[in-house]
């Protein structure tokens, strides 16, 4: 059995904890949009296409925005392509996923989804071919009330009432040799800022986010961060950052260790923000989007052969994957102060928690610990101090055995504990500390944990990683403790 104390003060508090951290992204890439959420063809959809079995488990993920349309293939994509007639909609090849585009599903249509969702929209601008009129035209098209050409097509298409569309991506990972219309830091910043100006000329209440590195790999990182925060910083509010964990060797306490990578990732995007906010002596901040994030290793083949919605990046994913997202989000919670928005990648069958076929859908492993946080983490963001027994990895040395975030809703006063036992073989006691404020019960406690790292779910068994409702822990002497089984999450719901 081994130990760990975590010291919680309802008072001792990060930052409140945007609910736009529980984001989503949806791309026309491989069967996310067709087959996935559009599917005219499936007994499950409405009259519209939209499959209804899949739109209920979207809304239990509970995304507060969903990102759309991409990812790389936005960087070729003509926005006026996907909106009118269905039948008057061109075809055409999407030079990013080597697939066919149909543009059956577009703008209006995807409008429609987050509005049934309850979620925000985020919308990309195509900065690869796309020019920067076009970024404005589409903000005049989502934005304007009517009046103007854009907007009363939009009006002529069927929705009279603006989309009010709030959050706004300034292209994608303009830095990667893969994107159609790679740009340079200096090119890229400079198209942003001329992009940024129109279209918030069209609608000043916008929110923009920059292309940050498309990740910590690439060789102009963090510099392309650096030089991108430099040029635009009086234009935009967010820098993006993209991250994909892997465990390609197998190692599996590396891997679960991997948190420790991406979060010195995020510390230094955000030290290089404080770095340029300190050298322009500028009184505004800029905060992180981090808008792409998953697990991604095992499906990398992106060229759809020309094929309509082929089957691309179907990651099937398994306990440790789950383990790693909880981790992932308990970053999200611990760097509440700069993360602002962040978006899971993606939401159905590409790297997704939803994985469709035409006759259902099953819920993925890393569906489990999302909701838990979607739904419980709310309020403000607690500064734990974590004590624990520590084990060694091979790539990330020594680590805790727990690693763990808290928040704290002060007006619904509720707080939940978020800890996942990273130890393949142990118990792990963990001893909950209360400090300023006692909490008065244990409401739940929802637990995943299993002896096989690779356990999966599958059609044929849908629910054989799942989150538990299991026993509370128990008080002593003021204390809460918990006993976490091995390869576990588990988050514990707290009444003060
Ligand atoms: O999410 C899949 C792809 O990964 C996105 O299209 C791109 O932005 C990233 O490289």
């Amino acid at each position: 059995m081994k130990n760990a104390t975590l010291y919680l003060d309802t008072q001792r508090t990060i930052a409140d904890i945007s609910p736009y951290i529980f984001g989503g992204f949806a791309e026309h890439l491989g069967r996310c949009i067709y087959q996935g959420i559009y599917d005219p063809q499936s007994p499950l959809s409405d009259e519209n296409g939209i499959r209804q079995d899949v739109m209920e488990a979207l809304r239990e993920l509970n995304f507060r925005s969903i990102r759309y349309p991409g990812g790389n293939f936005v960087s070729g994509y003509h926005w006026e392509d996907g909106i009118g007639p269905k039948e008057r909609r061109p075809v055409k090849r999407d030079l990013a996923w080597r697939s066919i585009e149909t543009n059956q599903f577009g703008t209006d249509e995807f409008i429609k989804v987050c509005k049934a969702l309850n979620t925000q929209p985020m919308m990309a601008v195509n900065l690869g071919t796309g020019s920067i009129q076009d970024a404005a035209n589409l903000v005049e098209y989502c934005n304007l009330d009517g009046g103007t050409v854009y907007s009363d097509l939009r009006i002529q298409n069927g929705s009279e009432t603006p989309y009010g569309v709030k959050f706004w991506c300034l292209g994608n990972e303009m830095d990667g040799p893969w994107q159609v219309g790679q740009l340079s830091a200096e090119d890229y910043s400079k198209k942003a800022v001329q992009a940024a100006k129109a279209m918030k000329l069209i609608d000043p209440s916008i929110e923009l986010i920059a292309c940050g590195s498309s990740s910590s790999f690439m060789n102009s990182y963090p510099e392309w961060d650096r030089i991108v925060l430099e040029e635009t910083w009086d234009h935009i509010e967010y820098i993006s950052m993209h991250y994909y964990a892997s465990n390609q060797d197998g190692d599996t306490a590396s891997y679960l260790a991997h948190t420790h990578q991406f979060e010195q990732h995020l510390n230094t995007i955000a030290a290089t923000i404080q770095h340029v906010k300190a050298k322009k002596r500028s009184p505004k901040d800029v905060f992180i989007s981090w808008d792409e994030w998953n697990v991604w290793y095992r499906e990398t083949n992106g060229n759809g052969e020309w094929q309509e919605a082929p089957h691309l990046l179907e990651e099937v994913y398994n306990l440790e994957d789950a383990l790693v997202v909880a981790q992932w989000m308990n970053v999200f919670l611990r760097r509440a102060d700069v993360l602002k928005m962040a978006s899971l990648a993606q939401v159905v069958n590409v790297i997704a928690p939803i994985m469709t076929r035409a006759d259902g859908m099953f819920k993925q492993t890393i569906f489990h610990p999302f909701v838990a946080f979607s739904r419980h983490a709310a309020g403000q963001s607690l500064d734990l101090k974590v004590v624990s027994d520590t084990h060694d990895t091979a790539k990330q040395g020594s680590v805790s055995l727990i690693d763990a975030s808290a928040s704290f809703d002060p007006e619904r006063l509720e707080g939940t504990l978020f800890l996942v036992n990273r130890s393949q073989t142990e118990d792990l006691e963990t001893e909950v500390v209360f400090q300023s404020q006692a909490a008065r019960r244990v409401k739940a406690v929802h637990q995943m944990a299993g002896e096989d790292p690779k356990a999966h779910n599958s059609f044929e068994d849908p629910e054989n990683v799942t989150l538990q409702q299991v026993q509370a822990g128990e008080f002593q002497s003021g204390k809460l403790v918990l006993r976490l089984p091995p390869l576990s999450f588990t988050a514990v719901v707290l009444e003060y």
